[in-house]
Parts: structure tokens; sequence; C-alpha cells
């Protein structure tokens, strides 16, 4: 029995960094596909056709869409779920959960900036060129990489801290926030 427990407390049975890693592999997915349409975007006019621009285009905006409404909604799971249970550990005020409030605000101002200049770039026929790629295909990517860095960070160092800290009843607490965050979006 007190090894089952400690087995438990050693690897858990499913905690909620189990449940944000998951959120995470979706997010990277579609990091990936949104990397590839730019990169796509990014070569020079004779090395694409028109028709497979319309169509990483397509797929640009669709990410994009997704991409808002999956990270507003991850953030808020962690900030409000796991950070918040966590800070009676490790405070809030500095170290690595005030590094990751402050990346989650960059990050969010940067989406909402490179949102509102991506859709009209979708939506228009013209040509890709240095300004496009300054203000639109640049930052994009930038982003990705921003992105999957601040993925990298918890996965490695804070959901371990999480993990390795919080009770049994504490996982449980985070994990019903969770759910209460999901449920509120359905
Ligand atoms: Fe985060
Ligand atoms: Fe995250």
């Amino acid at each position: 029995m007190e090894d089952g427990e400690k087995q438990e407390k050693v690897q858990g049975p499913i905690g909620p960094t189990h449940l944000l890693k998951e959120e995470h592999r979706g997010t990277l997915l579609k990091l990936e596909l949104l990397e590839r349409a730019l990169l796509y975007l990014l070569r020079p006019a004779e090395e694409t056709t028109l028709e497979r621009v319309e169509i990483e285009k397509d797929l640009l905006k669709d990410l994009a869409v997704a991409l808002d409404k999956e990270i507003g909604l991850h953030f808020r799971k962690e900030e409000e779920a796991l950070f918040a249970i966590l800070a009676d550990y490790i405070g809030k005020e500095y170290g690595p959960i005030e590094v990751m409030l402050r990346e989650h605000e960059k990050l969010c101002a940067a989406f909402v900036r490179w949102k509102k200049i991506v859709s009209p770039f979708c939506r228009s026929g013209a040509p890709i060129d240095e300004a496009v790629r300054k203000v639109v295909l640049d930052p994009g990517l930038r982003l990705v990489n921003l992105l999957r860095l601040h993925i990298q960070k918890e996965n490695q160092i804070l959901f371990e801290i999480s993990e390795s800290s919080l009770t049994g009843e504490e996982k449980k607490e985070v994990i019903r926030r969770i759910h209460a965050i999901s449920a509120e979006e359905k």
C-alpha cells in the first residue's frame, strides 16, 4: 500500500501536467504546419505556384484562428489552475512562474498584433513582396519559435517542479480547475 502510494506520488496518476502537455502537443502540431506554410510563402515567386500559394494562405488563416482560440484558453488553465496552486511553493513574484507569466503577456500581445495583419494578407491577392515578408511572414516565424521555446521551458522546468511539489489533493484541484475552464468555453 505504502509502495503504491509512493509510486503514485512519483509517477502520478493522470496528473495536471499530463493534460497541459497534451495541449502542448496539439499546439506544436499546428506550429509545425504554420511554419511550413510560412516557409513556402517566403520562397522566391519563381519557386511557387499560384495555386499552392492560395492553399498555404488558407491554411495560415485557419491556423491563426485555431491558435488564437486555443492559446488564450491554455494560458488561462496554466495561470488560474496550475500556477495559482504552485505559487504556494515557489512564489510568483520572481522565479519560473513570473517568467512564464511575462512570456504569456508577451506572446498574447505579439499574437494579437500578428493576427490583425495576417487576416487582410490572407484575403488579398496581392503578390508577396518585401513588405509582406517583413510584416507578416518573418514575425510569424518568430512567433512560432517563441511559442516553441515557451512550451519547452514549461515541459522541462515548470511541469517537473509541479509534479514533484504538489500533493495528490492539490493535483486533483488543479485538474478540477482545468476542467472547469474547459467547460466554460463549451
Ligand atoms: Fe504557458
Ligand atoms: Fe503551456
